[in-house]
């Protein structure tokens, strides 16, 4: 039997991971197993770039966190309601949820985690942060034997493009806004890029992974790049320094009492293996020990490179599906019981 899914939201990145999910058939044994069974929208009249059944799509998302068909929710529509509470209805009715979305999870993650803990279910949010890059996970698990103490990001694709052509070009901020919406990488309101917020709940969520705390966006000092100017760009040229919005959890106390959690444009050195990130790119550091630091790298928005981590995550519940595990496992990230423990 296949596993079906239902699938909210056909815009960047959900467009992305049906396209992909079509396209990489092949690529994976488990990708023939799963079915594009809903697709919920908002307007039945836009033009779709994939091809899907008409009777598919449909506007009334509810009917899909209630079909009983639907095995897995891929939550891709953004926004907080009525994200949150189709997210919440999908797990009662014992769905489990793929989301890229990071504001819903920083607001509302120890609800969301606590109702998925309740009704047995995972949820997966590797698109959450980074887009493409795989970070979730490996602070999970790769990490998680390692006393972690600073996590520095470059985490809003947005903002970095701008800045990077700021820098490079000249280029001024509002024309480049507009050519990082329409290359899909902004937010649906792109305020919540450039005044850091976007930032803010990432490093919200990294922090709380990091962390084993439970930090939420109104922990974060939160400061964006709208008065970046190019006489700041000038001096941090001649210093020697690159401007970067840097997301930063510290923890150096060991002591989540003293976290300090911030997102503010930085002066970077130019020798810092942040200030190389440049355009869409993304990257995170964790420093920790024993490990000492390493570095996440990779494109941090943008409808194929999110679709890769939603469709990574999708595998990783269908394995547990057709395991028959949907036990505890301890192969997919943010485990409900795990997660469970981190909120208050
Ligand atoms: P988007 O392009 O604006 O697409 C949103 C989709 O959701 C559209 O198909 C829209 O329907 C549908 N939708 C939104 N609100 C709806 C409502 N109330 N009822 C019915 N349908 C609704 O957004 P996106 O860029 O794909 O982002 C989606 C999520 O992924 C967000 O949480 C975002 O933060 C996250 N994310 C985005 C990126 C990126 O690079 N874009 C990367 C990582 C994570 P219509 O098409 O009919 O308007
Ligand atoms: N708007 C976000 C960004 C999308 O620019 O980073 C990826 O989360």
């Amino acid at each position: 039997m296949g596993v079906k899914l239902g699938i909210l939201g056909l815009g960047t990145v959900g467009t992305g991971t049906v396209q992909l999910l079509q396209d990489a058939v092949g690529r994976h044994p488990l990708l023939q197993e799963i079915e594009i069974y809903r697709v919920g929208v908002r307007s039945l009249d836009k033009p779709r770039e994939v091809q899907l059944p008409s009777a598919v799509i449909t506007t009334d998302l509810e009917s899909i966190v209630n079909d009983p068909e639907v095995d897995i929710l891929v939550e891709v529509m953004g926004g907080l309601e009525p994200a949150r509470s189709l997210i919440l209805q999908a797990i009662k009715n014992g769905k489990h949820v793929v989301t890229a979305n990071k504001a819903a999870i920083a607001r509302f993650g120890a609800e969301i985690f606590t109702a998925a803990n309740e009704a047995g279910v995972y949820v997966m949010l590797e698109a959450a942060v980074g887009g493409g890059i795989p970070v979730i996970q490996p602070l999970k698990q790769a990490l998680s034997v390692n006393r972690i103490h600073t996590v520095t990001g470059i985490v809003n694709g947005t903002t970095n493009y701008i800045l990077t052509r700021m820098q490079t070009e000249g280029s001024d901020f509002s024309d480049v806004l507009a050519d990082a919406q329409r290359l899909g990488y902004a937010e649906a309101d792109p305020t919540a890029d450039v005044d850091g917020l976007d930032a803010g709940d990432k490093i919200a969520i990294l922090a709380s992974l990091a962390f084993d705390g439970r930090i939420k966006l109104e922990d974060v000092y939160c400061e964006g790049i709208r008065q970046v100017s190019q006489t700041d760009i000038a001096y941090a040229e001649k210093l020697g320094y690159v401007i970067k919005l840097l997301a930063i959890a510290n923890n150096q106390a060991n002591d989540t009492s003293k976290l300090s959690v911030r997102v503010h444009p930085t002066f970077v050195p130019k020798a810092h293996p942040l200030a190389s990130i440049n355009g869409v790119y993304n990257a995170i550091l964790v420093e920790g020990e024993p490990i000492g630091q390493v570095m996440f790298f990779g494109p941090g928005a943008g409808a194929g490179a999110t679709a890769s981590a939603v469709t990574s995550d999708i595998l990783s519940l269908v394995a547990a599906l057709k395991s028959n595990t949907t036990a505890p496992n301890p192969l997919l990230s943010c485990r409900h019981e795990e997660y469970s423990q981190i909120a208050p």
